[in-house]
């Protein structure tokens, strides 16, 4: 193994403030694929709260051409990571000219090509492969940028201040961080619109995308419209430009990007029409658009002080466009939805050794810090904080946020002292869901005597590879009261925990109740609480809450497939009976059916086992699941058809919650017919489907089945030119493979002509797909590790970022048996190994192995 060197990290207690205040940006790019000259022009002065005055730039595979102070050439010491330089103690100008090499950057980041287009990503630490600067947040400026290129289409951040042949000019007024900047230069076309803001300023919007895809806009933009009337509606927040432009990239390492005004999009994010999207695809661009737009306001009029305080921003945001999506469609299946991905996504990271705060206060690469942690579980933490305090004060704090800190880069304690003002509340305990990692477990005890029920609950969180000791959390549980017969005697009442243990009493009840715990999932516990069958039942058939309800359900399919997987016990009747009666009851929204329907997830199952003390066994996993399904199949086997023919949609497709709901319950029902017709149902489905929705889930059962030969020619030959359906097509493969013929299946896709290992969007739909494969993935002869281990090697040298994220699949390894563990580790040990890793990759690994 090669001796790196130790890597450095990076301690939020050491931030200091950068020794000079920028006045004003001027940037010039005259743009060549292998040569582009970048000019700065930059006025800094000293700043006054600094005590540090060195000049330190930031820079990273920069050629320095030339570099002047007022006008004087001047020689700066250059290393691999920036420079410095002596400068005046007084205000100075600052010039520099580079040159950059757009067309040789895989890494995507910084200013790169994709598909014969310039364009830029720059959060975290992306500008300092542009020019020498700041590359900081709390470091603010105007920007002033001229593009030279004979691209037609020229777009930077702010508004059009000139345009010529071979030129335009971009004036940005509003001061931001580097982090935000933005330039694109292609061929490309847009779908216009226009908005009205409240106050009546003009808003030009723009969707630009190549050439054939102008009919997939429409959705997006229609979309973006809607964000701005609800920002305006439900946060009082207007857009503050003339234009609000999107572009739509192939080649980009995450989602999307919220540089000011000039907003850059994975074309997987944006990009949308009938035939090409699932129902799944439009939630999710309408949810990212909307994501990207209330940054304008949730970042980046105010921003961060440093990279430690990302989820003042992301957690945030992510919670204002949940708020959204459960405005635009239904809440409660919106609610599930997120508390599923979070339990996939968040609980395994909190709980496994990536675990770090919602405000992590160490890293090597903050790349490495875009996670589900800082994400999903910082937008609950709001959700606490909006519950706790109540509607009215959660809007005067946030008035009271937008009022003191616009224009400012701001920290989680500026952020808690607006909710303390506001509401006269002591934040100083719940401030620990930013410091404390890990998952509270909530244990519950009940007791009943004369009228009187208390209900005593005990939180506790693990000691984990972040802190050894955890200190009790400010816990808002949600709590509603049945009574046997199935009535709600106690409506949802909010008791709020902050003690280790602690009791809260109901009296003057007239028979024992059932609790309803944990309402709409008012902390992102778990919830470790044995009660039985009957009673998951009784709450599944009774329960008001949506939540809870849908989580009693799940909690019997658990139990059931726990059951089978380690006593080879039948799957059990109340489940199927629970079950049954909900499918049947169409007072109930198919969408919020069909989520009744699924089963956990074998990652999910793999949890709970381990959580349980029993190490999971991923193909007994499968077996349980490929049972159940069946069973439930044949269980539920008169209801099928009529069911499946009540939901199909006529007419042309819309892709709104409502249809897409009735889809989604169609289609949950064909996978189980599949299991009784093999397939035939599905096959006339896929033949006949007008819409991606249902092609896409017909060629999902038709791969279960296994009679997926035929389909994936023809999904081929229909598709090749369409390169997101193309992604969808490698994906569906790996996904649905046999355990033991995922593998497999993903190595001879890589080796297609259509695979391209440096288009994120292509190598996630294949390896990734493999993670996703649990049974396939974990395979005990050591496969699944090593076709992953082998294509990160390979991506490492190209595209850290994306290699880093991957890593991923491997922080579960330790629940697994020492056959597998002595794999994956074997696997982990080969990429540490790997000559001149990234430093993603490496603190990646180094944090999974220890
Ligand atoms: N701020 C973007 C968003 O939340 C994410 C961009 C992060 N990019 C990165 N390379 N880390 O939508
Ligand atoms: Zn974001």
């Amino acid at each position: 193994m090669k001796d790196a060197a130790p890597q450095e990290t990076i301690h939020l207690s050491e931030y200091t403030p950068f020794g000079f205040l920028i006045d004003a940006v001027h940037l010039t790019f005259d743009l060549s694929p292998n040569a582009t000259r970048v000019k700065s022009r930059i006025d800094f002065r000293p700043n006054p709260d600094a005590t540090d005055s060195t000049f330190f730039l930031h820079g990273e595979k920069l050629t320095l051409i030339e570099a002047r102070i007022d006008g004087t050439p001047v020689t700066p010491d250059i290393t691999d990571t920036g420079l410095t330089c002596t400068v005046p103690d007084a205000p100075f100008t600052w010039e520099a000219e580079v040159e950059i090499d757009p067309a040789n950057n895989t890494a995507l980041e910084g200013l790169y090509m994709s598909g014969g287009m310039y364009c830029t990503q720059c959060e975290a630490e992306g500008f300092r492969k542009i020019t020498y600067y700041p590359d900081r947040p709390d470091v603010m400026a105007t920007f002033t940028v001229r593009i030279n290129s004979n691209m037609p289409v020229l777009l930077s951040n702010g508004n059009p201040a000139g345009e010529g042949d071979g030129w335009a000019e971009w004036h940005d007024p509003w001061p931001k961080p580097a982090y935000l900047f933005a330039l694109v230069a292609g061929h490309l076309v847009n779908h216009p619109d226009h908005f009205t803001t409240a106050s009546g300023r003009e808003v030009t919007l723009n969707i630009w995308v190549r050439e054939g895809d102008a009919h997939k806009c429409a959705f997006g933009m229609e979309a973006l419209k809607r964000s701005m009337t609800w920002d305006e509606e439900v946060y009082g927040r207007e857009y503050d430009l003339d234009v609000f432009n999107i572009v739509a990239v192939d080649d980009f390492n995450m989602g999307a990007m919220e540089n000011k005004g000039l907003n850059i999009f994975n074309s997987a994010a944006v990009l949308a029409s009938p035939e090409t999207a699932t129902d799944g695809n439009f939630e999710r661009i309408e949810a990212i658009i909307a994501h990207e737009y209330f940054h304008n306001w949730t970042g980046n009029r105010i921003t961060c002080r440093d990279w430690f305080q990302l989820c003042l921003k992301e957690g945030l945001t992510v919670f204002r466009d949940a708020q959204f999506t459960a405005d635009m469609r239904s809440a409660p299946v919106k609610r599930i939805g997120d508390v599923i991905d979070l339990r996939a996504r968040q609980f395994p990271e909190d709980q496994g050794p990536l675990s770090h705060p919602v405000r992590p206060d160490r890293y090597q690469e903050i790349n490495n810090f875009y996670t589900a942690t800082v994400y999903e579980k910082g937008a609950e933490v709001i959700s606490m904080l909006k519950r706790l305090v109540g509607d009215d004060a959660y809007k005067n704090a946030l008035d009271l946020y937008f009022d003191r800190h616009d224009g400012q880069a701001c920290t989680i304690e500026d952020w808690l002292q607006v909710f303390e003002d506001a509401t006269e509340r002591d934040l100083t305990q719940f401030k620990r869901w930013y410091t404390q990692s890990g998952t509270p477990h909530l244990t519950v005890a009940e007791d009943w005597a004369d009228g009187t029920y208390t209900l005593t609950f005990t939180q506790s969180t693990p000691p984990d590879a972040n802190q050894s000791d955890k200190l009790p959390q400010v816990l808002p549980i949600a709590v509603g009261l049945l009574s046997p017969n199935g009535d709600e005697t106690v409506p949802t009442t909010l008791l709020e925990m902050t003690e280790a243990t602690q009791s809260f009493t109901f009296d003057g009840l007239s028979s024992r109740p059932v609790p309803s715990i944990l309402r709409d999932f008012s902390a992102p516990v778990v919830l470790d609480r044995e009660s039985s069958a009957s009673e998951q039942a009784f709450l599944l058939a009774h329960d008001t809450d949506p939540f809870t309800r849908w989580d009693a359900g799940r909690n019997l399919a658990r139990d059931t497939l726990i059951a089978m997987v380690t006593e080879g016990a039948a799957p059990q009747g109340a489940y199927l009976d629970g079950l049954a009666a909900v499918l049947r009851d169409t007072s109930l929204d198919p969408a919020y059916r069909a989520l009744i329907l699924a089963l956990p997830s074998a990652s999910e199952l793999a949890q709970a086992l381990d959580a349980r003390g029993t190490v999971p066994d991923p193909d007994a996993i499968h077996d349980a699941q490929e049972t159940l399904r069946q069973t439930l199949a044949e269980k539920l086997q008169d209801a099928l058809p009529g069911l499946y023919a009540a939901h199909q949609v006529d007419g042309p497709y819309s892709p709104d919650a409502a249809s897409a709901g009735h889809r989604s319950l169609a289609n949950a029902v064909l996978s189980l017919i599949t299991r009784l017709d093999s397939g035939a149902q599905a096959q006339t489905q896929f033949d006949g489907a007008d819409n991606m929705t249902q092609q896409l889930a017909a060629f999902g059962c038709l791969l279960q089945a296994k009679r997926g030969e035929d389909a994936i020619a023809a999904f081929y030959d229909q598709w090749q030119a369409d390169r997101l359906v193309i992604d969808k097509w490698f994906s569906m493969q790996v996904i649905f493979a046999a355990p033991d013929a995922a593998a497999s299946t993903a190595a001879a896709l890589t080796r297609h002509p259509d695979f391209d290992v440096k288009n994120p969007n292509r190598f996630r739909a294949t390896l990734g797909g493999l993670a996703m494969n649990h049974a396939g993935f974990h395979r005990a002869d050591g496969s699944g590790y090593a076709l992953l281990a082998d294509w990160l090697i390979t991506l490492d040298d190209l595209n850290p970022q994306t290699t880093a994220r991957m890593c991923a699949a491997f922080q579960t390894w330790a629940r697994y048996d020492e056959g597998r563990k002595a794999h994956a580790r074997a696997q982990m040990e080969r990429i540490l190994a790997k000559p001149d890793l990234s430093r993603d990759t490496s603190e990646m690994i180094t944090r999974i192995l220890k």
